[in-house]
């Protein structure tokens, strides 16, 4: 695996090829990052991961400087899943002059449930995004990048701006991977103590007690059934910030027509000082 850490040496690297596969992560590298880089390898004529941990999408009070770099680990993992390109930019890099252009996604999408309790947490995705396709793609006539649903409205964000952008990359969703316990894998689970770890599968199955009950009881009594499912998982000692069933289309609430529409359970919720999501399609 060639490592490179700047703009320059990326493009010189990717010269000979015509389709990259890129996975874009923040590091901290678990299985599901793995399997985005092994269901990337058969998608193009070569594999490229990024780690960046990008200042732009953190509110100060926020975890950026604590967030776990992993720098051994992950080049590990990503040397023996078969990554040929591993792109780890400075911050100097990709933001040497403040990044005045940005890319605002609009707000009926980008600004509910995360972009709601996270503000400006989707322009600081959508504009490192649209950044790294620049460093990745730029002069290839195609590429793919793969992003998991565990961060469901993100990809769906990244989906539409490729599309209103005509950019020449296939989005492509991998599946969720989860613990065995059904905790969804994430670089944030590490902040858990072990009685949190012991507590937190917790979420996913609210999420599938209020996708099963809305289901059952009709669409008319979501919201009663929402607000039920989190002051259920409020009494476990969780601070729920949503849990709520939406379409998958636009993630708007289902109308009482809609009960044939595909839709997605999502929640967010802290436990003790960390901030877990989740969904679940049904
Ligand atoms: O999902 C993440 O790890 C980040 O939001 C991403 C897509 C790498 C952008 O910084």
């Amino acid at each position: 695996m060639k490592i490179v850490h700047t703009i320059a040496d990326l493009r010189s690297q990717l010269a000979p090829h015509q389709r990259p596969a890129f996975v874009a992560t923040m590091g901290n590298l678990h299985d599901g990052h793995i399997a985005l880089v092994n269901q990337a390898k058969p998608r193009g004529d070569v594999t490229v991961a990024s780690i960046f941990v990008n200042r732009l999408q953190f509110a100060p009070h926020e975890d950026f400087d604590t967030y776990p770099r992993t720098w051994e680990a992950d080049c590990e993992k990503l040397q023996a899943a078969g990554c040929d390109v591993l792109f780890a930019p400075r911050e100097t890099d990709i933001y040497p002059e403040p990044q005045t252009y940005k890319v605002h996604p609009p707000a009926e999408l980008a600004d509910i449930l995360e972009g709601h309790f996270r503000p400006g947490f989707f322009v600081g995705v959508s504009t490192v995004v649209m950044k790294l396709f620049s460093c990745v793609f730029a002069g290839k006539p195609e590429g793919v990048a793969l992003f998991g649903k565990k961060d469901y409205q993100q990809q769906m964000i990244i989906k539409r701006m490729v599309q209103q952008f005509a950019l020449p990359i296939e989005i492509v969703a991998g599946e969720t991977l989860r613990a065995a316990d059904g905790l969804a894998l994430s670089s944030r689970n590490g902040y858990l103590n072990v009685q949190e770890r012991g507590e937190a599968v917790h979420l996913s199955l609210a999420l599938k007690a209020l996708g099963e009950a809305v289901k059952a009881q009709e669409l008319p009594k979501r919201e009663a059934l929402e607000a039920a499912a989190m002051q259920a998982l409020a009494a476990r000692g969780w601070k729920p910030d949503y849990l709520t069933v939406r379409r998958r289309t636009d993630l708007l609430p289902p109308e009482s027509t809609d009960a044939s529409t595909a839709m997605v359970v999502l929640g967010a919720a802290k436990l003790g000082t960390t901030r877990l999501i989740d969904n679940l399609e049904i």
